[in-house]
């Protein structure tokens, strides 16, 4: 098994088939300084197939598309039928705004995605737009329900919580989620990329979110999915219902990361928090057989050292203090989330 200089193994990966997005979250969109990948450098559905297949043959067990916003890229359907073909893959997931859920769910379903990631932040419909610029709620409830309605299971709800924006929305998406039998994922918010004007005092904590819910509805704590997922699992004592509490800033888990990352031009990046990947499609486009491709993507896995999150704890807490801008990194629309 391929393992990292931490003794990481590979087993999951990330793929962003595009930087686009319909949407404008503030916490994550690079509005000013981005450049736009063009469309010649983005990887054909051929191209993200055949590196998923030499990734699985490394060891790589779950694979999920995000973005940008994956349902902007067209025929994103065509794409899953592929990947659901690539039988050492036992789970292949989506994350998405769903704001274009409804139209492409029933195309999605029958080419074989079985698992959706949903982001919403706020069921109040103003605040929504607020955070994404564009979005409307309603479509991505629409989008969601029919999800739920074709039998995906299980549909998780990513929320990042920001202070003074979403942290009295806590409690609405944990009943509405109890109420619908979705799973409940908060995400502290994170420094990604260079152009979210991130600061630590807009952190709502992990000990904070579960303190917010232990209060009304009870927890007990469940673990990691498989000892490596990001989030921490709850499940609810009444017996209704799970939550999860990703906090990769005051609890980094670098130590159990298991993910690589696929940009959507060809970039293997090892960390959420690089500034630079390694790129692949200029070698596949160059001729490089698969064997040449696995023999970079093992030398750049068995040489990877990333731990950023646990540096940015150890930094937060020195007298120094961390200074997010002084790292650059890749934008979260580029790497994928
Ligand atoms: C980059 S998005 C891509 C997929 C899709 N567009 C979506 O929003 O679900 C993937 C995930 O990253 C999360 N995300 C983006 N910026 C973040 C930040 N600064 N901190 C924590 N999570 C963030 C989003 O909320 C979303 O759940
Ligand atoms: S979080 Fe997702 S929906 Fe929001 S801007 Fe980023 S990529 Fe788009």
């Amino acid at each position: 098994m391929l393992r990292d200089v931490y003794s990481r193994p590979i087993k999951d990966l990330r793929i962003s088939v595009t930087d686009r997005c319909n949407y404008r979250c503030t916490y994550c969109m690079p509005l000013e300084e981005y450049v736009w990948i063009d469309r010649s450098e983005i990887l054909s559905f051929e191209e993200i197939t055949r590196l998923a297949r030499l990734f699985a043959a490394l060891g790589v067990e779950k694979v999920r598309i995000t973005g940008g916003e994956p349902l902007v890229r067209k025929d994103l359907h065509r794409l899953i039928g592929m990947l659901s073909g690539i039988e050492s893959v036992l789970d292949l997931c989506l994350t998405t705004n769903a704001s274009l859920l409804s139209e492409q769910i029933g195309d999605l379903g029958a080419a074989g995605l079985k698992r959706i990631n949903v982001s919403i932040d706020t069921l109040v419909h103003e605040k929504f737009k607020q955070i994404t610029k564009r979005g409307d709620l309603d479509k991505v409830l629409e989008g969601l329900f029919a999800a739920k309605a074709l039998g995906l299971h299980p549909i998780k709800i990513n929320a990042v919580i920001e202070r003074g924006l979403n942290d009295d929305d806590i409690i609405p998406l944990v009943e509405f989620s109890r109420e619908h039998g979705f799973s409940m994922r908060f995400i502290e918010y994170m420094d990604v990329g260079n152009a979210n004007n991130w600061i630590s005092e807009k952190i709502v904590s992990k000990k904070e979110i579960l303190a917010t819910i232990n209060a009304r509805y009870p927890l007990r704590e469940v673990g990691r999915d498989s000892g490596t997922a990001p989030a921490v699992d709850y499940e609810f004592t009444d017996g209704v219902g799970d939550v999860g509490v990703i906090a990769s800033v005051t609890e980094p888990f670098c130590s159990s990361c298991t993910r690589a990352r696929l940009t959507a031009d060809g970039k293997l990046v090892t960390c959420l928090f690089s500034d630079q990947g390694h790129d692949l499609k200029s070698l596949m486009r160059n001729g490089a057989t698969d064997e040449q491709l696995i023999e970079v993507i093992s030398s750049v896995w068995t040489q990877r050292t990333d731990r950023y999150s646990d540096e940015r704890l150890a930094a937060m807490n020195s007298p120094e203090g961390y200074q997010p801008k002084a790292h650059h990194k890749i934008e979260m629309i580029t790497l994928g989330g």
